[in-house]
């Protein structure tokens, strides 16, 4: 057990603001939709306190949970946290973007590899647990995500935790297919479902503001036969629909075309009318 001080919520606030401000703005074809500051804070502090001491990957991460949880342990301002942090993630930017506040905040334990999900996982077995938010599924009854939770039980080998972030919906009916998709294909997989935490995070998601999501936990069986080695995914089933209706994945890599400091306006993005101006 834990002895845990209150942590000064302003901090953690501010910390994650400096986090937000850092963000590469999300493109919504690919099913980046961001968490919500609030919902991010008190995220932040369930995975630092869950992933303790242990070696974290992030199977995609445009949120910056990942970001977020190494900045607040590295400030002192949590206590506890993962001894290391990996991000695997498909855009350059986002790849780009935790690189570069790691190298200025010199957090040691933060990393990112660029990677696709459909490509063979290249540290098989080499972290603790994973955590993932992947696109929802929402058009395939839940098949894109099942492919970040196999790449996220390839990084834990046979013996490990996730969390799983997904849509958590009980009046509408693809959350609930999708729930019960990834659910049996965890028990395929000789994982078990330790907990769901319901309903827990906001997004900025114009189509549908109210639509939550929860934590969903799994755990490798004792004894579960280990991983001998990760092979690129190629099954059209898996790949149809994949960011939603008719947006297959066929997309290598988001490529960063120039290099922006997020945190400013860019100056194409606006012009200054001067005094005297005609
Ligand atoms: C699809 S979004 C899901 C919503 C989540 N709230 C977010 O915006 O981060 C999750 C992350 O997965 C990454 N991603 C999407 N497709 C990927 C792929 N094929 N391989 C690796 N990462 C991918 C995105 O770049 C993003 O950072």
């Amino acid at each position: 057990m834990h002895n845990r001080r209150d942590i000064d919520l302003r901090a953690a606030i501010n910390a994650v603001s400096d986090v937000v401000q850092n963000r590469p703005r999300p493109l919504r074809e690919l099913d980046q939709i961001y968490m919500k500051t609030g919902d991010m804070v008190l995220q932040s502090e369930l995975v630092a306190k869950w992933a303790d001491k242990k070696r974290l990957a992030f199977i995609g991460d445009g949120d910056a949970i990942s970001v977020c949880v190494s900045y607040l342990k590295h400030r002192g301002i949590f206590d506890y946290g993962p001894s290391e942090v990996a991000v695997f993630d498909f855009d350059e930017r986002i790849c780009g973007a935790i690189a570069r506040f790691a190298d200025k905040e010199r957090i040691e334990t933060l990393g990112s590899t660029l990677y696709n999900v459909l490509d063979a996982f290249p540290k098989l077995g080499d972290f603790d647990c994973f955590y993932t938010n992947p696109p929802w599924g929402a058009s395939n009854d839940g098949a894109s995500v099942n492919v970040f939770v196999q790449r996220g039980m390839e990084a834990v080998g046979c013996d490990g935790e996730g969390m799983i972030v997904i849509a958590d919906d009980h009046q509408i009916e693809w959350p609930q297919r999708v729930l019960a998709s990834v659910q049996s294909f965890a028990l395929s997989r000789d994982f078990f479902v330790q907990k769901m935490a319901s309903k827990l995070h906001l997004y900025h998601l114009d189509d549908n503001p109210d639509l939550r999501s929860c934590n969903l936990l799994i755990k490798s069986l004792p004894g579960a036969p280990c991983p001998e080695s990760s092979s690129a995914i190629t099954d059209s089933e898996r790949l149809e629909n994949f960011y939603g209706h008719k947006q297959d994945i066929r997309i290598k890599y988001v490529r960063e075309k120039k290099r922006v400091d997020y945190g400013k306006a860019h100056d194409d993005e606006y012009r200054y009318e001067y005094y005297g101006d005609q």
